[in-house]
């Protein structure tokens, strides 16, 4: 069982309008909402590649509910605290002029018991999982070292993490050395403090990490694809040319490939080779988090790996 935590989930709600104007009255029409956040898109990611999963963190209110209905209408078990503080929306309005809009809220901050509450479970939780994922951002209010905390109490189970966030929760959670990090090129940056753009100098910087003690970085490149470092090898994976339907997260279905590969024991070419596949046959998928395994065996079959040197 993978375990998934979302401090900071969301309803995903996507909108279309002709065209958004700031400043004026804007009419959405063709309204979808699905359960959302990095956590939650990972889980349900997992959940296709017939993982079973529980997923946790906070919730709250109608929204909170429904995230947690869907998710176990799909089979995941879940253990979230609730915060009784309203599940924020995040909105993505596409307009017909090719623009799309993102609006996120932030999220409402936990307070002390049910941080303390959440803690119980994850300790609970921990002793059942063969692997940890946490991802995305923290609640307002939450102290950054948060998930550094969440590494370490797992190392004390002798439990891999794979982190995936951004900013300073993701630093100093780098600092706890996590099993794996995935992050993109921007939080990679971020985190090492310096600019890169060819897979050899990112595979080399990243070689910097693993030598702290991080045994995977995996940093991915978007429609390049994804470079992938460990003690025993640092590969460059070329992404499959495609028609992109939507390429919000992408990164989180790279993850759930790479989760899945962990617990199966997968090599490292073909732990990249999944996540790749995943990410591409997401990248086709209009709902986050989901994806067709036919996409995925297709895309598996045409991506390249090679060495960086
Ligand atoms: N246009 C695309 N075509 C093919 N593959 C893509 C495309 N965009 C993304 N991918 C695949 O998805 C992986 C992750 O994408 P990206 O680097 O954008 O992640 P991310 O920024 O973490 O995304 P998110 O946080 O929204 O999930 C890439 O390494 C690549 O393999
Ligand atoms: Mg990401």
């Amino acid at each position: 069982m993978i375990l998934t935590i979302s401090l900071n989930p969301a309803i995903d709600k996507t909108a279309i309008c002709e065209r958004l104007m700031p400043g004026q009255l804007n009419r959405l029409s063709g309204i979808q909402i699905c359960p959302g956040g990095k956590g939650i898109n990972v889980s349900r990611a997992l959940n296709c590649l017939g993982e079973k999963v529980c997923a946790m963190g906070f919730i709250g209110g109608g929204n909170g509910e429904y995230i947690k209905k869907e998710l176990e209408k799909s089979g995941i078990r879940t253990a979230f605290t609730n915060t009784g503080r309203g599940t924020r929306i995040n909105l993505n309005v596409i307009s017909e002029d090719g623009f799309v809009t993102e609006i996120l809220e932030p999220g409402p901050a936990p307070d002390v018991l049910c941080i303390e509450d959440f803690l119980g479970k994850y300790k609970k939780e921990l002793k059942k999982t063969s692997l940890v994922v946490i991802s995305g951002s923290l609640p307002e209010g939450m102290d950054n070292g948060f998930y550094a905390k969440l590494i370490t109490m797992a190392a004390e189970e002798k439990k891999r993490v794979i982190l995936d966030s951004s900013g300073e929760p993701e630093r100093c959670g780098v600092e706890a050395i996590p099993y794996m990090i995935k992050p993109n090129l921007r939080e990679f940056e971020y985190i090492l403090g310096r600019h890169f753009y060819e897979p050899e100098d990112i595979a080399r910087a990243a070689g910097e990490l693993v030598r702290r003690g991080i045994e995977r970085v995996a940093v991915s490149l978007g429609s390049r694809g994804m470079v992938y470092v460990t003690p025993e090898v640092s590969l460059y994976a070329q992404a499959p040319r495609l028609n992109a339907i939507n390429t919000v997260s992408c990164g989180d279905a790279a993850v759930a490939g790479f989760a899945y590969s962990l617990v199966r024991n997968l090599k490292d070419e073909e732990a990249l080779i999944k996540a790749v596949a995943v990410s591409a046959a997401a990248a086709l998928s209009q709902e986050s988090g989901l994806f067709l395994p036919d996409d995925e065996s297709r895309f598996a079959g045409r991506i390249t790996v090679s060495e960086c040197t």
